[in-house]
C-alpha cells in the first residue's frame, strides 16, 4: 500500500528536503556508512502491517502464520514471533530459523511438496504442530516415521482446487496437474488411507492457489470447492475441523493492483459463517514486501544506439524477481531534482547475462555516476533469492528503527566465500 501523501513511496518512507528518508534516516546518510548495494527494511512498516493484518482477520478467528520463505531473516522473524504469529515452513532450515526466533513449534505448519525423511524426523523431534500432506505416498511415509518415533501427529491434506489464480505462470500452484497438492479425485481415498494409519490424525484440508493474487474471485471459487468437499467428507463421517487457506495476497508493485486484508477477511467470514472450523492463513509477501528497499548506486550511464542505459551496482544476483518473473520494482532517486527533464533508460546491472535488466524504457531523470537509487517493494522473495553469482558479495541487510540502523545480515565477501573452498 502506498503512502497517500507521497504516492510513489512505500509506508515508512518520505522525502524530506528533497532527500529520501526511511523512518528517521536519510538514505544518503545510511549509504555514507554502508557501501551499496544493500537491502534496508523499516521496522515500523513491518509492525504496522502485522497489526493491520491481525486486526483485519480477527473477526474470522483465523490464526496467521508467516510464510518464512518470503523473508527468513532471523531478526525479522523475531518481530513476527513478538506479534504472536505462527510460521509456515518448507524445510528443516526454516524450522530452525522459526524456532530460534522464538516461534513455538506447536504454532508451526510444515508445508512443502517433498519433505525428506530427515526433515520430517527433525520436525517430529521438535514437536511441529501441523503437517500439510501433499500425497497419499507422503501419508505413508509420515506415518512410518511417526510410528518409529512413537508420536501421533496432526495433519491436514493439501487439496488442489484446480482454479486459475490469475497470476504469473511461475507462481500459480493450483492448476490441474500441478505438482502441488492432492488431486481432489484422490481426496476420498487419501482420507480412507489416513483412517488406517495409527500415527496420523487428519484434522482438515488445506489449499494454496498461488502468489501475488490481486482478485478475490479465485479465492472465492476455491473456498466454495473446499466447502463442498468439507460437507461431503463430514457427511461421510470424517472428523474435519481445520481449514488452512494458504497465502497469496497480492501487493502493489506500482500499478495500483493489490488485495486488501479486510476484503479477504469479509469473504472468509461470509463463507465460513455456518461451519464450525478453525481457519489458518499462511501469509508471506503481503506482510513484508512493502517494508523493504534495495539501495544501489549508479556506476555509469551508457549510450549504445538506439538505447540509453543506466548501469547500477546491483545486479540480478541481488534482485532476481525481474529476471525470473518479469517483475516490476519501481526505482526511485534518493535525492530529488527538479531541474532536468525525464528521459527513458534501460536500467541494468553488472552481471554477464542479458536478462540482468530491471527496467526497459524506464522514464527517469538522467543520473550521474555515484547517484543513489532505490528499488521499492523488495521485502519479500528478494533477499532470500539473492546469490553471489559472478563471485559477487552477497549483499547485507539493514533494519531501520527510528534513527537506529542495524546490520541484520552481514555481507558475505569474496574472501569469506573462498575460505569455504580451501
Ligand atoms: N503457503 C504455501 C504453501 C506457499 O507455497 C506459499 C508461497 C505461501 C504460503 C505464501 O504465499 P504469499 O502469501 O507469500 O503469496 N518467489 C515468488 C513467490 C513464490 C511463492 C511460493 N509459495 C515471487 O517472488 O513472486
Amino acid at each position: 500500500m502506498l503512502d497517500k501523501t507521497s504516492p510513489s513511496l512505500p509506508r515508512g518512507m518520505r522525502y524530506e528536503n528533497q532527500l529520501a528518508m526511511i523512518e528517521g534516516m536519510s538514505l544518503a546518510d545510511i549509504a555514507r556508512e554502508y557501501p551499496t548495494p544493500f537491502y534496508c527494511y523499516s521496522q515500523s512498516a513491518i509492525e504496522q502491517k502485522m497489526q493491520a493484518c491481525l486486526k483485519a482477520f480477527e473477526p474470522t478467528g483465523a490464526k496467521v502464520h508467516f510464510a518464512v520463505k518470503a523473508n527468513s531473516n532471523i531478526n525479522l522473524l523475531r518481530l513476527m514471533a513478538k506479534a504472536g504469529l505462527g510460521a509456515d515452513i518448507v524445510s528443516g532450515g526454516e524450522l530452525t530459523r522459526a524456532c530460534t526466533a522464538g516461534i513455538a513449534p506447536a504454532d508451526v505448519i510444515f508445508s512443502g511438496v517433498a519433505k525428506t525423511d530427515n526433515e520430517l524426523e527433525y520436525a517430529m523431534h521438535k514437536g511441529v504442530g501441523q503437517y500439510n500432506v501433499e500425497s497419499i505416498e507422503e501419508l505413508h511415509r509420515i506415518n512410518t516415521i511417526a510410528q518409529r518415533l512413537g508420536v501421533v501427529i496432526d495433519a491436514v491434506l493439501r487439496v488442489n482446487p484446480e482454479v486459475d489464480a490469475g497470476t504469473h505462470q511461475h507462481i500459480t500452484t493450483a492448476k490441474k496437474g500441478s505438482k502441488f497438492g492432492i488431486a481432489y479425485s484422490q481426496l476420498d481415498s487419501a482420507l480412507q488411507t489416513a483412517a488406517t494409519l495409527s500415527s496420523i490424525n487428519v484434522r482438515g484440508l488445506a489449499m494454496h492457489i498461488g502468489s501475488q493474487i490481486t482478485s478475490l474471485e479465485p479465492y472465492s471459487q476455491s473456498i466454495q470447492r473446499m466447502l463442498h468437499w468439507l460437507e461431503q467428507l463430514q457427511a461421510k463421517g470424517f472428523a474435519i475441523d481445520r481449514i488452512d487457506l494458504g497465502g497469496g495476497l497480492g501487493v502493489d508493485y506500482g500499478n495500483g493492483e493489490y488485495l486488501e486484508y479486510s476484503d479477504y477477511a469479509e469473504l472468509i467470514q461470509a463463507s465460513f459463517a455456518n461451519y464450525q472450523v478453525d481457519i489458518q492463513l499462511e501469509l508471506g509477501r503481503s506482510l513484508i514486501a512493502e517494508a523493504g528497499i534495495l539501495v544501489s548506486s549508479v556506476v555509469s550511464t551508457k549510450q549504445s544506439s538506439p538505447n540509453n542505459f543506466v548501469l547500477l551496482d546491483a545486479g540480478m544476483n541481488d534482485l532476481l524477481r525481474p529476471s525470473l518473473y518479469q517483475a516490476h520494482h519501481p526505482l526511485l532517486a534518493a535525492s530529488l531534482s527538479t531541474s532536468a527533464r525525464p528521459e527513458t533508460f534501460d536500467v541494468v546491472g553488472p552481471i554477464c547475462e542479458s536478462t540482468d535488466c530491471f527496467h526497459k524504457n524506464y522514464p527517469m531523470l538522467r543520473p550521474n555516476t555515484g547517484d543513489l537509487m532505490f528499488f521499492t517493494v523488495v521485502g519479500a522473495y528478494c533477499s532470500v533469492l539473492s546469490s553471489s553469482y559472478n563471485s559477487r558479495t552477497l549483499i547485507p541487510e539493514l533494519l531501520v528503527n527510528g534513527e537506529n540502523v542495524r546490520v541484520i545480515r552481514k555481507a558475505w565477501t569474496i574472501d569469506e566465500q573462498l575460505k569455504l573452498e580451501e
